[in-house]
């Protein structure tokens, strides 16, 4: 597989051939001390992947299942995308290392056997190690195969085999779709896209019920994050002399710093830009007067994301209409997060916030009554624009898979962890709004875990009514 041939492998670095004479060859190969580690624990979730992988192999018995970590991306010539292991693959073994293959083998009463798949360690015989733009030396080394099996709990083989183990298999066999062409090649002829759908839906559905480590993760995501929108409200004078940019890269230096990544694109969006739901060209003024709508999330090192926005007046006070709007979106968080408790439909808090905010539009005159109307009409939608939430963790549009009926359609239970975010936005050119209405944007948004009796707000760190994130915001700036 990738990287690592046989014979000695194509060298990249800038694409120039190095020429190897045969003693620096014969050189290279010795004199290097033996590192394998035999100190090495289980990691933290191998506890938790174990009982993950006993309710995948109780929904498929009889059947192979295949889970791929993904390859790495071409950014652009010999540069690569920071590889990110598909989440159904982290999921399962806690494992985050490309070109990863889990295979689930049928065994009988047993259920099945894992086995990981990995590229073992860099051979120092062929050169790989140096000559290869993926060998050790260029990028680091990696885990021994034995090393593998101690942190991941599960047997490990090298995954140059796979391609050959997977078109031998007899029986059925299902794949996770979309992350390695070279598995699915090998697999061509023995899936089926319905069947593999079967497989991604259950895993998605796997995922709506948070386990102990992933709410762990997820309070951390939160943490972090508020650590990070605090960064951003330290610097604001910074990013008014340069621009959103300057929001998005301080918010990454501590996404970085503590996390593995932003868990999505940052949206730093200053005055009328706080009106595009996703704006992550971040390239635009921050002027003083206007409202920051910064909707940002640490993902951790073992990728659960947090995903919270928060809208702040770039000089520290809102305006009277900044306030008008702003506390409304508040009160109709507010509805929403009252909303979520364990036997409620996943559309009640939807339909709370959207109410709230449509009894404010109607009180404006910005809508003709009666409520009730107008709701059936969905009129609102002209400034509310999006759903009030989402299932949140490792994707953070979490379980995206899932069926209807156990998501949207679904009902709340303890350990789903999603955002609660209704907005109100006026577009600059929107005519039927008055004047000082336009290019207003507000958006609340938190992450909320459902407990046995109500919810936790996973990200009340920061604060949300307008007051209090006056107040804040003059505690940080001093
Ligand atoms: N950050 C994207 C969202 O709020 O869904
Ligand atoms: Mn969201
Ligand atoms: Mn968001």
């Amino acid at each position: 597989m990738q990287g690592t041939a046989e014979t000695t492998p194509a060298p990249r670095k800038n694409g120039v051939a190095p020429q190897v004479s045969d003693e620096l060859a014969e050189n290279m190969k010795h004199g290097w001390a033996d590192t394998e580690r035999q100190d090495l624990d289980p990691v933290p979730q191998a506890e938790h992947t174990a009982r993950r992988r006993a309710a995948l192999s109780a929904r498929f018995p009889g059947e192979r299942l295949v889970i791929p970590a993904g390859r790495l991306k071409t950014r652009s010539n010999d540069t690569e995308y920071p590889f990110r292991a598909s989440v159904e693959y982290a999921y399962l073994t806690g494992d985050q290392t490309e070109n990863g293959v889990l295979v689930l083998e049928p065994a009988g009463e047993r259920g099945h056997d894992a086995t990981l798949y990995l590229l073992p360690r860099s051979d120092r015989e062929n050169g790989e190690f140096w000559l290869s733009g993926q060998g050790e030396l260029w990028v680091g080394r990696r885990n021994s195969l034995t090393e593998a099996a101690r942190l991941y709990g599960v047997p490990v083989k090298d995954v140059r085999t796979v391609p050959d183990v997977l078109r031998e298999a007899t029986g059925p066999v299902r794949v996770v779709r979309a992350h390695d062409a070279e598995v699915e090649k090998a697999l061509a002829d023995k899936v089926t896209a319905e069947r593999d759908e079967e497989l991604r839906v259950f895993l998605s559905e796997a995922r709506l019920v948070k386990d102990a480590f992933e709410i762990a993760e997820l309070t951390r995501a939160c943490e972090s994050t508020a650590r990070g929108f605090e960064d951003v409200v330290r610097v604001l004078d910074r990013a008014e002399a340069t621009s959103e940019r300057y929001i998005e890269g301080t918010f990454f230096l501590r996404a970085r710093v503590e996390g593995n990544d932003v868990g999505y694109g940052s949206i730093c969006a200053a005055g009328p830009h706080a009106t595009t739901l996703h704006w992550v060209r971040n390239d635009g003024p921050v002027r003083s007067g206007d409202l920051l709508l910064l909707d940002a999330g640490v993902e951790t090192t073992e990728l659960y994301t947090a995903d919270v926005t928060r809208t702040l007046p770039v000089n520290g006070r809102f305006t009277d209409l900044q306030r008008k709007i702003y506390d409304a979106v508040y009160e109709a968080q507010e509805a929403g997060l009252a909303a979520v408790v364990p036997g409620a439909k996943f559309r009640d808090f939807h339909q709370a916030a959207q109410r709230v905010l449509t009894e404010k539009l109607v009180e404006w005159g910005l809508l003709e009554g009666p409520v009730e109307r107008v709701l059936e009409l969905g009129l609102q939608r002209r400034w509310t624009l999006h759903g009030t939430g989402h299932m949140l963790g490792m994707d953070v549009h979490d379980c995206a898979a899932a069926r209807r009926e156990s998501y949207v359609d679904g009902t709340l239970e303890p350990g789903m962890c999603l955002t609660v975010e209704p907005g109100l936005y006026f577009q600059p050119d929107d005519l039927t709004v008055p004047e000082e209405y336009r290019g207003i944007g507000v958006r609340i948004e938190d992450d909320v875990l459902v407990t046995e009796d109500g919810h936790r707000n996973l990200s009340d760190a920061l604060p949300r009514r307008s007051y209090e994130v006056e107040a804040w915001m003059a505690d940080l700036r001093g």
